[in-house]
């Protein structure tokens, strides 16, 4: 039995959970911080969407919500009030295990400083980061850094962006652009399809068998 329908599941929670996929599917978790590169979040999630045997779903900060409409985005969308919704009694899933179990994939676009620094020092206080701190890191996490120029050229920026590199997570660098606050320099997100690229690199050859996750919490 697949572990994202455990027996424990009422109707109601499963619908929430909202996570069943076949398994010959390459799931991916797109994780949004709350940069102004988040209005890139409906381009991307089509774009990844156009790739056959993909299943995508969404994972965001409340800050991220101020940046894009969620009804433009074509997957479910988790927030941190779900964790919290389908978690009330003993039996009941957990949220973030149940979509580190699902995803073949994660990928964190766009990665804003305050989420960066979080993950580079272990702290895991919302769905994203909860996720994110329970990761297999035998399975891909791509990373796309976005912030303000003088943020990025920050020395504690590159730190940060080494010690997730240590983690095995991969780094989509950000580019070069006049941003949104008028400041023109490094520290805009990678362009959409250089990201859909990069994940395109993960997918499996056709004659290769996705295996699902089986662990306990
Ligand atoms: C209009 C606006 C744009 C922002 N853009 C960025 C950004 O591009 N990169 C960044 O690191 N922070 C940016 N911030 C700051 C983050 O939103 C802030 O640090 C927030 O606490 C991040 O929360 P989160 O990491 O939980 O999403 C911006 C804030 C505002 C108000």
């Amino acid at each position: 039995m697949s572990r994202t329908m455990q027996p424990t599941c009422d109707s109601h929670v499963s619908s929430m959970l909202n996570l069943s996929s076949t398994g010959s599917t390459f799931r991916v978790v797109v994780g949004v911080t709350g940069s102004v590169a988040a209005m890139k979040l409906p381009l991307l999630v089509s774009q990844l969407l156009e790739i056959p045997g993909i299943d995508v779903r969404v994972v965001t900060t409340d800050h991220a919500t101020h940046f894009y409409n969620v009804a433009e985005v074509p997957v479910h969308v988790y927030t941190d009030k779900d964790e919290w919704e389908i978690f009330k009694t003993r039996s009941d899933p957990v949220l973030h295990i149940e979509l580190r179990r699902w995803a073949n994939l994660l990928v964190i676009a766009p990665l804003d400083a305050n989420t960066l620094g979080k993950i580079a020092s272990g702290i895991c206080d919302n769905l994203l980061t909860c996720i994110v701190r329970a990761w297999d890191t035998s399975r891909p996490l791509l990373f796309c850094p976005a912030m303000n120029t003088a943020m990025w050229q920050h020395p504690i920026t590159a730190q940060q962006v080494a010690t997730l590199q240590g983690f095995g997570y991969v780094e989509i660098p950000c580019i070069y652009k006049k941003l949104v606050c008028g400041d023109e320099g490094k520290g805009a997100m990678a362009e959409v399809s250089t990201i859909v690229d990069a994940i395109r690199k993960y997918l499996p050859r056709p004659a290769e068998k996705i295996t699902a996750h089986v662990d306990k919490h």
